[in-house]
């Protein structure tokens, strides 16, 4: 493992990227701001109402404050089977935390577990990025016996899902497929709404080539992109039963389409589904 060894405070920023409880984030050095200076002052603004908004508007949420030099540029997005409160809370947890770990950066990204959140001194909406990017792993591995077959589903399932979720207007998608008598691996995949489907497909197809270099052997993991997220594990992390359940009420980022792309089976006991609508309803 390769933090294992490492215990120094130098070190404990490589062990947050690690880790898969803690929120991998990125300082992009690109520059930094004066405290109490008109971009502190804009990014504050923007940072404390972005919990509410983007809760408001269904999950997603990009918006500016104040005018060049100092503009700054945000987006929140929380994963597609959060409701409402866990999306609030993950948002605000993300807003104080990007802030603390990468004070004064103009720009900076957080993965806050269940949410991306990032800002910028540059217009970062509408376009795909793909790094900078973090990897997390699930430090567990595949039993060297199934990994040829698990290989072979993860890839399957990925792949049904990635269709799935560039074709639909809230670029997120979940399903699970087994691999073994009894072992199930489930998978979700999710875009920002403002990158066109093309660029999502791209996207998450790049993020589902990196597994093998993020968790190749695993049995689960992370890959975060600015733009996209692939994630696996053998568990159950996402709610589906609220993905399931939800009526058919979009509310798009792009108003495009509000039809549910349907369960598209595979030949290896796949199943998957796309959101009709933000799973924003009360619990
Ligand atoms: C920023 O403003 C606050 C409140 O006005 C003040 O307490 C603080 O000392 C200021 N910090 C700097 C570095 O100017
Ligand atoms: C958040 O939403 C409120 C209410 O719609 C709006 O007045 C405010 O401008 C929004 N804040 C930002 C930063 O977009
Ligand atoms: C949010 O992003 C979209 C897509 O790029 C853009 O058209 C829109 O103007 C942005 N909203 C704000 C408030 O800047
Ligand atoms: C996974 O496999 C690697 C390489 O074989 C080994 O070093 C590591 O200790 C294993 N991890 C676990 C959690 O068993
Ligand atoms: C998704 O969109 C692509 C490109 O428009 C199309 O070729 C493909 O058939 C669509 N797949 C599904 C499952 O809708
Ligand atoms: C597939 O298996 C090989 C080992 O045989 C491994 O190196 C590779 O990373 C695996 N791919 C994934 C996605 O786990
Ligand atoms: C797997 O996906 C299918 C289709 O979406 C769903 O009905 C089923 O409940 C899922 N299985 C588990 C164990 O979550």
């Amino acid at each position: 493992m390769r933090y294992s060894s490492l215990i120094t405070i130098a070190h404990a920023f490589l062990i947050s990227l690690t880790l898969p409880s803690a929120q991998p984030q990125v300082c992009s050095n690109k520059g930094t701001f004066s405290t109490n200076s008109t971009y502190d002052k804009n990014l504050n603004l923007l940072l404390s109402s972005l919990p509410s908004n983007t809760t408001a508007n269904g999950g997603f949420y990009n918006a500016t404050a104040g005018q060049d030099p100092n503009k700054v540029y945000t987006l929140a997005l929380c994963r597609g089977d959060l409701d409402t409160t866990k999306c609030y809370k993950c948002v605000d947890t993300s807003s104080r935390d990007i802030t603390k770990q990468c004070p004064n950066q103009k720009e900076a990204i957080i993965w806050g577990g269940a949410c991306i959140l990032r800002y910028s001194n540059r217009n970062i909406f509408g376009t795909m990025e793909v790094a900078p990017f973090q990897y997390v792993p699930n430090p567990n591995n595949i039993s060297s016996t199934e990994l040829d077959h698990f290989n072979q589903t993860l890839y399957n399932l990925m792949g049904s899902i990635v269709t799935q979720a560039s074709n639909s207007s809230l670029k997120f998608a979940v399903g699970n497929a087994s691999f073994s008598s009894s072992k199930i691996v489930y998978a979700l995949v999710q875009c920002t709404p403002d990158i066109s489907q093309r660029d999502c497909r791209i996207c998450l197809q790049g993020a589902v080539g990196d597994i093998s270099s993020c968790c190749g052997g695993k049995e689960g993991g992370r890959v975060l992109r600015p733009s996209c997220i692939a994630w696996f594990e053998l568990f159950r992390f996402y709610d589906s039963t609220l993905l399931a359940n939800s009526p058919t009420q979009a509310i798009p980022p792009t108003p495009t389409s509000t039809q549910a792309i349907p369960p598209t089976p595979t030949s290896d006991n796949s199943n998957s589904l796309t959101k009709t609508r933000r799973g924003m309803s009360d619990m």
